[in-house]
This record gives structure tokens, sequence and C-alpha cells, in this order.
């Protein structure tokens, strides 16, 4: 059994964080999501991971996973030349994949409590394909799977205007061989793009099996800015445990599940877990609420914030009551002496501010 991890694409949903950093390396809880990815691929005991990068993004991935040493298997990079679709990737991996049968991770996905039970469900019964399924509000966003009575799947449609169910195709897919035949056998969809969504159709057109398995627990797409929020919110709420590395002055409290990063000082600030703050920070006369991260290197100061993202190297100074933001690495929030009415901004590309 092999691995494919896709992590080439553009990532234009979540611009302008995605101008500098590839999707699939933005931080949740301050690790990449990339990195838990690995931990769930390797968790199932498959050692041979082939990874798909894109020219533009390719080398900064391949800087974060190494050789996968760190998780006791073997990555090769493959490089795919333009996005084309993801059953595209796969043709893009042929060489690497071989015959074997596989598991296909898409690099922006995670799913509550790991995925070994799905890959020992399909190396017992060897279907063509199996897929996970999770109910969502909105199906139009994703593939989308209609099921029979008996709970068999019927028909797959990519993103349908009117969707037929409620039932998403999650980005993690097990397949044998057979799906290259049917990768050959398809044309591009209406977005130029080769669908994995249509080569499994093409599978169950052709009365190949495929069986489905419909997710109770959370599952993540991380390519949208809420996504990105709410990502981070259920794996600090789920994962995170209490460890202080650093320092913690005894005019500041520490409250719950907070972890603080070595070389950091936290003074005269009030911390109220699920937080995370990495190595190499300073918090003083501050208040970080519940789900907020804070990146290596930051500077909080006589600020209050809560249910944020702030990526490494930033500044957040004199800003009464900051929340529900996304802040890229190096940014700087600061707020000028009293009776200064104007706003004065300075912001790259694509950027989005709410005040
Ligand atoms: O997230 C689940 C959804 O993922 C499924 O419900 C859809 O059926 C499936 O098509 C896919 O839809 P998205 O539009 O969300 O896929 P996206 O373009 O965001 O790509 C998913 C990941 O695959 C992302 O990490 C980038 C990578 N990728 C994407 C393309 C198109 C590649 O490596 N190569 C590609 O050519």
């Amino acid at each position: 059994m092999k691995a494919l991890i896709l992590s080439g694409g553009r990532g234009t949903r979540l611009k302008p964080l995605t101008n500098t950093i590839a999707k699939q390396l933005l931080p949740v809880a301050n690790k990449p999501i990339l990195h838990y990815v690995m931990e769930q691929v390797a968790e199932t005991g498959i050692k041979d991971i082939g990874v798909i990068i894109s020219p533009e993004t390719g080398d900064k991935i391949k800087e974060a996973l190494g050789d996968g040493d760190r998780w006791n298997t073997h990555i090769t990079f493959i490089t795919q030349p333009q996005p084309l679709g993801l059953a595209h990737a796969v043709k893009t991996a042929r060489d690497f994949l071989g015959d074997s049968p596989f598991l296909m991770f898409l690099g922006d996905n995670l799913i509550q409590g790991g995925i070994a039970d799905f890959v020992a469900e399909f190396e017992k019964h060897r279907p063509s394909a199996l897929v996970l399924l999770k109910e969502v509000p909105d199906p139009r966003l994703f593939g989308v799977a209609e099921l029979d009575g008996s709970g068999k799947v019927v028909r797959l449609v990519e993103k349908p205007k009117e969707p037929r169910s409620n039932l998403a195709l999650v980005g993690i897919y097990l397949f044998s061989s057979e799906i290259h035949q049917a990768i050959e056998q398809i044309s591009p969809s209406w977005r130029g793009e080769l669908e994995i969504t249509d080569a499994i159709q093409r599978l169950l057109d052709d009365g190949k099996t495929i069986h489905t398995h419909i997710l109770k627990g959370w599952w993540l797409d991380t390519g949208k800015k809420d996504d990105l929020l709410e990502a981070n919110r259920v794996v600090l709420d789920d994962l995170l445990r209490r460890d202080i590395k650093g320092e913690v002055d005894e005019h500041s409290q520490v409250i719950g599940r907070v972890n603080v990063g070595e070389g950091t000082r936290v003074e005269n600030s009030t911390i109220r877990g699920p937080v995370a703050i990495a190595h190499s920070c300073l918090i003083k006369d501050s208040y970080i609420g519940p789900f907020t991260s804070i990146g290596a290197g930051t500077t909080i100061e006589n600020s209050s914030i809560e249910h944020s993202v702030i990526l490494e190297g930033c500044s957040v100074c004199h800003i009464e009551r900051l929340a529900d933001s996304i802040i890229g690495r190096s940014a700087r929030v600061l707020k000028q002496g009293r009776g200064f009415k104007a706003v004065k901004l300075f912001i790259g590309d694509d950027t989005e501010i709410v005040l």
C-alpha cells in the first residue's frame, strides 16, 4: 500500500496568505496542516509516500517535510507542472504508484481520529475504491455522492448546482490500481480539470465496487478563510494539552489548556485557553482569549485578542479588541494616540479589513 498526498494547486481562496505560503503549510494551532496529514498517514503504517508539489511552492513543501524520516516514512516528491485536477495529479504520479493500491489524501484536509480504520477496512475488503463522506450544509462547494436506500453509492457529481444529497466527498480516498484506467477514460470538466469524482463515477459505470463511509467526527477542509479559523478552533479544542515552557511572571494568569513555547515571556497578562503561543513571543499587558494561536516571534502589547490566528513575527499593540481575525506573517497592527480619527493603512494585495 502506498500513499499520495496532494500538495500542489493554487490556493486562490486563501489569498493574500497564499501569496507567500503554500496553503498546505498554513498553521493550525501553530503547526502546518501538512504535518497533521503526515502524522495521520504515518499512523496507518504506510511507509512509501508520494507528495504532489507545484513548481511555485514545491521547494517550501520539500523544506517542510524533508525526506519523511521524522515520521518514519520515505517521501518521493512529484512535480505536477500545472494544477489540472486531482485525477491529473494521480496521472502525474503513475510511475510512483505503479500497480499498488493507494491512499490519496488532499493536503489541506483533516479528519478527527485519523484514517487507520479506513485503510484497514479497505485492505480487508479490497473494493475498487473506498470514499469518505460527510453531511455538509452547502454541498454545492464539494463533490457530492448520492446513495440508494441500502446505502450504496449510485452517482457522484463534482460541485453540482442542484445537489441531490448533502453528502460531500471528503478529500481522503482509497483506490485499487483500477482507478488509472478510469482516469484514462474521463475528460476535463467545465472548470478545465480532470476530476477524481468523474473517475470514481467511471468505476461505478463499469460495475466496480465502491464502498462508502459516512464520517461522524469533524472534517476540516482548510481551503478558505473561515475554515482556517474553524480548523484552529476545532484543533485547539480537541488536541491541545497544557504545556508551559516559556516564562510567566507573577502578575499574569494562565488558565486552562495553554501552550507557551520556549523563550516566550508573558508579563502582566491573562491567557485563557485553549490558546497556543509559539516560541520567542512577548505577551505584555494583554488578554489572550480562547481559540487563539500566535506564531513564533510575535509581540502582543496592551491588547485583547480572541478567536484569531496570528502568524510569525507580528506586532499587535494597543488594540482594544481583536476577534475572528487572521493576520499574515510579519504584519503590524497598531493604534495611534487618542484623538487621532483617521485610519492609516499600508496593506498588501488581496487584503480584507473590516473596521
Ligand atoms: O476538500 C474536498 C473536496 O476536494 C472534494 O469534495 C471535491 O470532490 C474535490 O474535487 C476537491 O475539491 P476542491 O475544489 O476543494 O479541491 P482543490 O482545488 O482545493 O484541491 C484540493 C487539494 O489538492 C489542495 O491541497 C491542492 C491539491 N491539488 C489540487 C489540484 C486541482 C493538487 O495538488 N493538484 C491539482 O491539480
